[in-house]
């Protein structure tokens, strides 16, 4: 699948994240230190907390209800695999931040 640009560099400011709809998909970018980073926005436990409102944690950010814990690289859940979740490629071209909807493999 192609990356597709979803905003300008200057909209998701370090330390900041930002949600979009790719392909049907609700995705959010997060900008920690410089470092952008793309995950499913729904949490995969009840499947209705947007990560977008989570607390940043290292490399991961915590779900806002319940506090699983996903690693931004590569989705995994700290409680057990089956709360793993997608991230997605996404980069910048030209000031542009581009992110592919189709998900990275997780990896334990
Ligand atoms: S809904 Fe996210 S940890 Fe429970």
């Amino acid at each position: 699948m192609p990356f597709i640009p979803v905003a300008k560099i200057e909209d998701i400011p370090v330390g900041e994240r930002k949600r979009f709809d790719i392909e049907g998909k609700r995705i959010t970018v997060f900008n920690i230190g410089g470092e952008l980073f793309a995950i499913l926005d729904t949490c995969p436990h009840k499947k209705t907390a947007p990560l977008v409102r989570g607390f940043l944690d290292g490399n991961a950010i915590r779900c806002p209800n319940h506090g699983y814990r996903f690693d931004l690289r590569t989705g995994v859940c700290d409680i057990g695999e089956r709360w793993n979740t997608q991230v997605f490629e996404v980069k910048v071209e030209a000031g542009e931040i581009l992110v592919d909807a189709e998900s990275v493999e997780t990896t334990d």
